[in-house]
């Protein structure tokens, strides 16, 4: 597997939602709307590699060889809270996935993750791991979350975000150069404060309406 992979998605359907998305007018609903539609979008390009195998399938004419994902199972974890953002989207790709739960907050001062929550499925080294936040900010709870995953001995782990920092990257991929980030877009810088620039603010709070 190569390392320190980035795969930067693109697509014209989601940069134009991240813009809308970006902008400070744009309310709660419309936000949360995106993030579920940019999900799917993004989910169609994570789960490009998932394997398949051919099935015997009979159509109202005849019978046929079609293909069907194969054995490995989804788990998607997200990083509480704003990584719920995805999930809808997820599953509704994936209705089938296992959703696990970490729980950090950023300490406003050091900005170093607390953990306190979390919950994984047992079958976890059967199944990939889409470990979601929409930031990669600092890096630090990214990377803390897929430490986490792979305690559970998880070992097929991407990470998927809405908006990267440089400096976010760089941490992630020197902590964890094996897992991939999928990322809309990778901005200019983090401030003092640990947001990103120009970024979308705080995407929990854009999510929730708490600000
Ligand atoms: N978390 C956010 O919600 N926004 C940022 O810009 C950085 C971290």
């Amino acid at each position: 597997m190569p390392e320190n992979q980035v795969i930067v998605i693109d697509h014209p359907l989601v940069q134009h939602k991240l813009s809308v998305m970006r902008s400070k007018d744009t309310n709660t609903n419309d936000f949360r709307n995106l993030i579920r539609e940019i999900s799917i979008l993004m989910g169609y390009e994570i789960m490009r590699d998932l394997p398949m195998e051919e099935v015997e399938i009979e159509t109202p004419l005849e019978k046929m060889k079609s293909k069907m994902l194969a054995g490995k199972k989804l788990c998607v974890v997200p990083i509480l809270r704003a990584g719920t953002g995805f999930l809808d989207g997820l599953l509704q790709l994936v209705p089938l996935a296992r959703v696990g739960h970490i729980g950090l907050y950023r300490d406003p001062e050091t900005l170093v993750p607390v953990e306190y929550y979390l919950k994984l499925p047992d079958d976890m080294p059967q199944r990939r791991v889409i470990v979601v936040d929409p930031m990669l900010a600092t890096g630090n709870s990214a990377i803390a979350a897929v430490e986490r995953v792979k305690d559970s001995d998880a070992t097929d782990v991407k990470f998927m975000c809405l908006i990267a920092s440089p400096e976010g990257l760089k941490a992630f991929h020197d902590a964890h150069p094996d897992v991939p980030v999928y990322t809309a877009a990778i901005d200019r810088e983090l401030n003092d404060h640990g947001y990103i620039l120009p970024g979308i603010g705080d995407a929990g709070d854009r999510i929730f309406g708490t600000k």
